[in-house]
Parts: C-alpha cells; sequence; structure tokens
C-alpha cells in the first residue's frame, strides 16, 4: 500500500478525469450558485421583517415575498442543472479506468495473475472504481461548493453580528475537529472492508467455478461455511464503519443544535438592549439554517473522500505492478519463421519458490530444427509443463536463452513471438463463445478451408453435429462439452493458428486411444512442415515424434531416438514403463531409482 496522502493519490487520476473536469467544475459552480441564492434569502428576509414595522402595509412587501419565491425557484433550478452537469461526465471515467485496468490485465505476466486472486481484481474492476465515480460526481463537487458556503456563511453571520457570528463559529469549531480524528479512524476501516469484500468476491467466484468439485465431494456445506465466515467478518467489518459513521452523525447534530440554542439566547438579549434589530436576528438564524447541511455534510463527504482514495489506492497497485515480461525497445522482425527453437543452458526457477532449492530448469540444453518433432518427457513435476510456457514468454527464463531462427526470443515483440509458435494445455480452456471463435481465436482471418483441416486434424468435426454446427455457443469453459471434446477443440485452436512451432503440453491426456492413434496419424501429416514440441504422457505419443528428449533434475539428459534410448538409458526405461497406455503416470515422490 503506497503511504502517499489523501490529495497526492487522488491527484493521480486526473490524467482519466481531465475530460470530465470541465462539467465537473461547472457543477460545483451550479452548486455553489444554489448555495449562494440560499445564503441571500435571509437578508431579503431581514428586510421584510424590519419593513413590517416601517410600513405597515402588506402590499408593500409584496415585491420582496417575489423576490424570496424566485429565490427559491433558481435554488431549486441550480440543484437540478449541477446534477445534470456531473452525471455523465462521472460515468466516462469510470468506464475510462475500467478500459485501462482490463488492458493492464491482459498485459501483465502469469505470474501475476498466479499471486492475485481473481475476486480481488473484480472487486477493483467494479466496487472501486463506481465509488471513484461517485467521488467524482457527487462527493468532490459538495466538498468544494460546501466548504467555500461554509466560508461566506461565517463571513454573512459576522456581518449580521460580530459578536454572534464569533461565538456561533467557535462553537462549530469542535465539528471540525470530531470530522479529522474521524478521518483516521475511517481510512483504515474502510480500506479493510474492501479488502474483505474482494476476499468475498474471490470465494463466490471459486465455488461457482468449481461446483462440480464442491458437489461431488460433498463439500458444498464447507464451502457455504467459509462463505458464511468471511461474510460475516466483513460485516463486522461494515458495522464497524456504521458506529463511526454514527458517532461522528451525533456531533453533527448535536453541536449546530447547541450553537443556535446559544445563538438564539444570547441575541434575544442583544434584542432587548436595542443593538440588534429583530429582522436581524431572524436572519442570522435563517442563515445558520442555510449553513446546516454543507456543515453536517462534511463529514460525510470526508468520508467519502477517504473511501475514494483507497479506491484510488487498490486502483493503482494493479496499475503499478511491474510488467517485466515487455516488448524489446527495438524489437527484431521475424518474417516467416523457419521454426527452428533452441534452448540455451535455461535456467528458471519460480518467484514464490523456495530460497535455497535449486533451480527448477538447470541448464536446459535442446535444439528442435526446423520440422522436427520432438517428445519431451520426464516424471510428473520435473518441470516439462514450465519448460513449455518459457517458449512464449509466459514466464521469463532467470537464465540462459531461448531463440526462435538464433534470434533471442527476448529481442521479439510479443505478438511477433506468439504468433510464430502457438500453444495448446493440457488442461483446455474455452471461451464463452462459437466454435468458430474458439477455434480461430490465434487466427481469427482464417478461410473456413484452413478451419476445416484444423477441425479435421484435431478429430474435432463432432463440431459440425452441434446444434448451431460452428457457430454454437460453448458454455462458460466449455462445460457443455466432454474433456476429450474441450482438448480436441484446443489442440484444433493451435493447429489452426498454423504457427511455424507447435507446442502441445500433453494434448491429448483426455482422449481415448482410438481416438489418440487418429490425431496422431493426422498431426503426423501437418508436423513435416512444423516444428514441435509436445509432452507426452503415453509411448504412443512419443513414438509420433522425430526425436524424445529425456528430462531429469532440470537437465536434458538424454536426446535421440526413441529405440537408442530405450535400449541404452535405465532412466529413461524407468519413465517409459510408468507411462501406461491409459497415461497414468508415476510422480517424483514414487521415483525410486
Ligand atoms: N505457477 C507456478 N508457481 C509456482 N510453482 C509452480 C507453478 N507451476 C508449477 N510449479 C511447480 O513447478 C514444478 C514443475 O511443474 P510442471 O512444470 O507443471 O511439471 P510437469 O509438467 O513436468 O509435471 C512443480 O513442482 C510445481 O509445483
Ligand atoms: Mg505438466
Amino acid at each position: 500500500m503506497s503511504k502517499q496522502g489523501t490529495p497526492a493519490t487522488l491527484l493521480r487520476i486526473f490524467p482519466y478525469a481531465k475530460s470530465a473536469l470541465p462539467r465537473i467544475a461547472l457543477g460545483m459552480l451550479a452548486a455553489l450558485g444554489g448555495h449562494m441564492l440560499a445564503l441571500t434569502i435571509p437578508q431579503v428576509l431581514r428586510d421584510l421583517i424590519n419593513g413590517l414595522k416601517n410600513i405597515g402595509t402588506v402590499e408593500a412587501l409584496l415585491p420582496l415575498v417575489f423576490i424570496v419565491l424566485g429565490l427559491g425557484l433558481l435554488e431549486a433550478v441550480m440543484v437540478l442543472l449541477r446534477r445534470w452537469l456531473v452525471l455523465t461526465p462521472g460515468t466516462h471515467v469510470e468506464a475510462g479506468m475500467r478500459a485501462k485496468l482490463y488492458a493492464k490485465l491482459q498485459d501483465l505476466p502469469v505470474a501475476f495473475h498466479d499471486k492475485w486472486p481473481s475476486g480481488q481484481l473484480l472487486s477493483r474492476a467494479t466496487g472501486d472504481l463506481s465509488l471513484i465515480r461517485r467521488w467524482l460526481s457527487f462527493g468532490l463537487v459538495l466538498l468544494v461548493a460546501n466548504g467555500i458556503t461554509l466560508i461566506v456563511g461565517f463571513v454573512i453571520l459576522i456581518g449580521f453580528n460580530l459578536t454572534l457570528g464569533i461565538i456561533y463559529f467557535a462553537i462549530s469549531v469542535p465539528i471540525w475537529v470530531i470530522g479529522f480524528n474521524f478521518e483516521k479512524k475511517y481510512h483504515t476501516t474502510a480500506r479493510l472492508s474492501q479488502d474483505q469484500a474482494g476476499d468475498l468476491a474471490t470465494s463466490v467466484e471459486q465455488s461457482v467455478h468449481g461446483i462440480r468439485v464442491l458437489k461431488a465431494f460433498g463439500r458444498g456445506d464447507h464451502a457455504a461455511g467459509k462463505f458464511a465466515t468471511d461474510a460475516l467478518r466483513l460485516r463486522g467489518t461494515e458495522l464497524k464503519k456504521a458506529g463511526l459513521i454514527g458517532n461522528l452523525w451525533l456531533y453533527l447534530i448535536l453541536i449546530p443544535e447547541f450553537a443556535v440554542g446559544i445563538s438564539l439566547f444570547i441575541g434575544i438579549g442583544l434584542v432587548a438592549d436595542g443593538q440588534m434589530s429583530v429582522g436581524t436576528l431572524v436572519a442570522f438564524l435563517a442563515t445558520t439554517t442555510v449553513l446546516r447541511w454543507p456543515t453536517e455534510s462534511i463529514g460525510f463527504l470526508l468520508s467519502m473522500t477517504i473511501d475514494a482514495t483507497s479506491a484510488v489506492q487498490r486502483f493503482f497497485e494493479v496499475i503499478d505492478a511491474p510488467v517485466d515480461i515487455t516488448d524489446p525497445e527495438h524489437p527484431r522482425a521475424v518474417a516467416v519463421s523457419k521454426g527452428r527453437l533452441e534452448f540455451k543452458d535455461v535456467h528458471f526457477k519460480y518467484p514464490d519458490a523456495a530460497p535455497e532449492s535449486p533451480d527448477l530448469l538447470d541448464g536446459i540444453n535442446l535444439v528442435l530444427e526446423p520440422g522436427e518433432s520432438v517428445a519431451l518427457i520426464g516424471v510428473t513435476g520435473c518441470g516439462k509443463t514450465t519448460l513449455t510456457a518459457l517458449a512464449t514468454r509466459l514466464y521469463e527464463v532467470t537464465g540462459g536463452s531461448i531463440t526462435l531462427d538464433g534470434v533471442d526470443i527476448r529481442e521479439l515483440t510479443r505478438d511477433d513471438l506468439r504468433s510464430n509458435i502457438a500453444m495448446a494445455f493440457e488442461d483446455a480452456t474455452l471461451f464463452s463463445s462459437t466454435v468458430r471463435e474458439n477455434v480461430l481465436l490465434g487466427r481469427p482471418d482464417a478461410s473456413d478451408a484452413d478451419l476445416d483441416q484444423a477441425l479435421e486434424i484435431a478429430q474435432a468435426k463432432f463440431a459440425y453435429d452441434l446444434p448451431d454446427g460452428l457457430d454454437t455457443t460453448i458454455g462458460e469453459e466449455g462445460m457443455s462439452l466432454s474433456g476429450g471434446q474441450r482438448q480436441r477443440l484446443a489442440l484444433a485452436r493451435a493447429v489452426a493458428a498454423a504457427p511455424a512451432v507447435l507446442v502441445l503440453d500433453d494434448p491429448l491426456s483426455a482422449l481415448d486411444v482410438d481416438t489418440e492413434a487418429m490425431v496422431e496419424d493426422a498431426l503426423r501429416t501437418v508436423l513435416t512442415a512444423t516444428t514441435a514440441l509436445i509432452v507426452a504422457h503415453r509411448p504412443s505419443t512419443v513414438q509420433l515424434a522425430d526425436k524424445v528428449a529425456l528430462m531429469q533434475n532440470g537437465k536434458i539428459t538424454a536426446f535421440g531416438l526413441h529405440s537408442e534410448l530405450i535400449a541404452v538409458n535405465d532412466h529413461y526405461r524407468f519413465v517409459i514403463s510408468s507411462l501406461d497406455a491409459a497415461g497414468n503416470q508415476i510422480s517424483v515422490e514414487d521415483e525410486v531409482n
């Protein structure tokens, strides 16, 4: 959390709010104008009452009556004008900030998303931003308008009667002190409640997402219990907030009431002594009534400003997060990649791994010649998935380098790199849109023939038989499809991208053996032209590749033909024998030799 003060933090939204400021400033003027009109009404009242005594006829006073009425009407118009002026610009600022946040979330590396719960991001994009909008179009406008009104009001009171004005002012001063103390306490509580709301959103998001697992394991009650605990905690914090506000209001109402009482008491004495006219006393009291709302609202507006400050802080926590996987300043261009992929002494360690532990990837050396397909095998957890993620810079190597056609991948733009290397992951994420859009994600302009070929290769032609064919919307995460169908669409997506290099992280694990054989047959025809790195969990997948690389203790310890390695390498034989036809695999912990 930043240590900046409230004004400095709030100033940071200036770039986003710039275009809205003229209307917001006009809104402030309208609000101020309304208050000023209200402040002139007591002046007319004074003349009205003092006139009663001198003139004696009601008709002569009629113009003054109409002036009061007119002023009241004008004040109402000003309120309307303020609302009309400030409501729209706030929504533009909110939309702009939300778009910026979303773009940033897309830009941030995977490591950021590993660390940040989705609910925290969700609550920033929704709750926090709408709070900032309300503050801009309501809180800020009234804080300025009411603040100035208070100052002008006190000057007018002093003009009516110096002694009374000073007394009223002196009695009102504690309100500022109380407001100030309130600010400090409220700040921490407001921040806590926003964080807890974020946690709650995470817990909802996770249990909706994992509803099948929760139901299958009968853990619904447990999840509900955890939710209730979190919700109770948030409720406690909200109650504390409400308590603080309630406390503030007690003083905000009590003190002005007290001030009016004292002023009235002393004022009547002054009138009796002939030092003040009745009209002036009435005008004085009427003015304090006009100042009532600005006085009371200051505390509320301050608390809103504090809420907005922590919302702005939370927004910038994401915006300021470093994007450490960036495009180079002077990117090298790859026209059409030949597809030579080389890992040179690649080291990698996850940021949250224990500092004393060895690197997960501890000097990987591996060359994939253009058009060559290489199967990568090794026990579960040895870092195969991690290595594939490095090739498209989902994570950044911590040592060594990866080159595409001899160019360090860090010298390419991420777009360039990722259009040349396509990936299919073991857990096939499908978006809630049509089959066509899902498959053509990496190459939206591909022809129908290309699309058809990709579906053919991935054995995903079942898509044509869906209710609306390729235009069928598949549910969130493709839930209405089977695991095998989802995997085949995800594979079709990688193939349709027509990349120079295809990286497949065990893309066939959910397929039955027959379908897998068909996919492999089809892939063989594509892979002749495409360089492929395939993480394999089945012996049949291994046989699909030209060469096999064996990964062990963070290194490639053997590389060559399957037939050679099986003959000479003990560990290779061990790993292969642990891959049964069903794709079950032994893990590091079970490893015996
Ligand atoms: N996002 C991550 N953050 C931290 N550690 C991770 C992350 N992903 C994987 N790991 C760890 O890295 C190791 C290698 O994982 P992985 O590359 O998925 O292995 P494999 O694909 O060979 O089974 C595992 O011990 C795993 O716990
Ligand atoms: Mg894996």
